[in-house]
């Protein structure tokens, strides 16, 4: 619910001209035409949607699930539950004014590529991915939501380009093969809502937390990894609703400062090696070293 409303919430903050968007049919650019005949034959969406078929206009109001601003430049791609079959093509960057991307629940499949200069919203949950690029957020700096879950993706969280990158609100990475390390550069995003728990591959997201401090999270999933050291001074965070770190490896005192967590829902730090006293409870958890 938070995730909803926070998602609402910055569509209303960062999609301000939305009078751009409203244009339903006009005629599409050369540039973004041919981008677009690009991406009906990677993927599948020639045949799957019929894109293409009607007319070679993506903005003529025959393409489905296509949306385009006055000017004839792309700007939505809606495809959830499409049946499509390919894969996301790199000229995909080429569609310079596209905001937002919904592909959930396809059979997409090889790596996902950087995706756009003005991409904000990015959706890419049940497919079959293989990777996300290491380049990926590199020239997507006003991305606000990437939610890709279950998507089969292995490998890093891709490095986010430290103070360019302000704008992220919602990163939703849970149920892939994710490996390796939360990237430090974390802690200089607006980031309020992570969900990365349950990889699920062997080896899973490791290594410290303590970046998280530094953040203005809200939402925090990262349950059923392998991440060790203690639990970050999350105080400052004082609009924190959720966090779940259980099934980790996290060590040392649970900090009394979740103490001073008022809008606390949900604390979940099961299953780790933690020892102290927790927080409002008598309970005593017994130091395993
Ligand atoms: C995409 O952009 C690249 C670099 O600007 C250009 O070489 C290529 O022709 C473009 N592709 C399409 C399909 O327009
Ligand atoms: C696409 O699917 C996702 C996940 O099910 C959903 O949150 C989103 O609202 C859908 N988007 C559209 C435009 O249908
Ligand atoms: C996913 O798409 C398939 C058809 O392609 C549909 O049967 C199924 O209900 C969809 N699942 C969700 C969660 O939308
Ligand atoms: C976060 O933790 C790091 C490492 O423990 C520390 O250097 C830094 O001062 C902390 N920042 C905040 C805002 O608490
Ligand atoms: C806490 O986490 C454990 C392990 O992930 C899970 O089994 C349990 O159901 C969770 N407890 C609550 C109250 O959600």
């Amino acid at each position: 619910m938070g995730s909803i409303w926070l998602a609402i919430t910055f569509l209303l903050m960062f999609q301000l001209p939305a009078s751009m968007f409203v244009a339903r049919s006009t005629k599409a650019n050369a540039g973004d035409m041919a981008t677009m005949r690009v991406l009906a034959q990677f993927l599948g969406a020639d045949r799957a949607l019929g894109w293409g078929r009607a007319s070679p206009d993506p903005c003529d109001g025959s393409w489905l699930g296509i949306t385009c601003d006055a000017s004839g430049y792309v700007v939505y791609i809606i495809a959830n539950n499409s049946g499509l079959t390919g894969h996301l093509p790199r000229e995909t960057r080429n569609l310079s004014m596209l905001a937002a991307i919904y592909l959930n629940n396809n059979s997409l499949s090889g790596d996902v590529p950087p995706l756009g200069p003005n991409l904000m919203e990015i959706s890419l949950s049940y497919n079959r991915f293989m990777s996300i690029s290491p380049e990926f957020f590199k020239d997507m700096e006003i991305v606000f939501s990437l939610s890709a879950v279950n998507a089969n993706i292995i490998g890093p969280i891709p490095e986010f380009v430290g103070d360019h990158f302000k704008y992220l609100g919602t990163l939703k990475l849970q149920g892939n093969s994710l490996f390796g390390h939360i990237p430090t550069s974390f802690a200089s995003t607006r980031i309020r809502s992570v969900q990365l728990q349950d990889q699920r591959g062997l080896d899973k997201l490791s290594g410290p937390i303590f970046m998280l401090n530094a953040t203005n999270i809200v939402y925090l999933d990262l349950h059923g990894n392998q991440f060790t050291g203690p639990i970050p001074n999350l105080a400052s965070n004082i609009e924190m609703e959720y966090i779940d770190l259980s099934k980790n490896a996290l060590t040392g005192d649970v900090p009394q400062s979740l103490m001073q967590l008022h809008h606390l829902r949900v604390l979940n730090l099961s299953d780790n090696s933690l020892c102290g006293q927790l927080p409002k409870f008598i309970k005593k958890y017994d130091c395993k070293d």
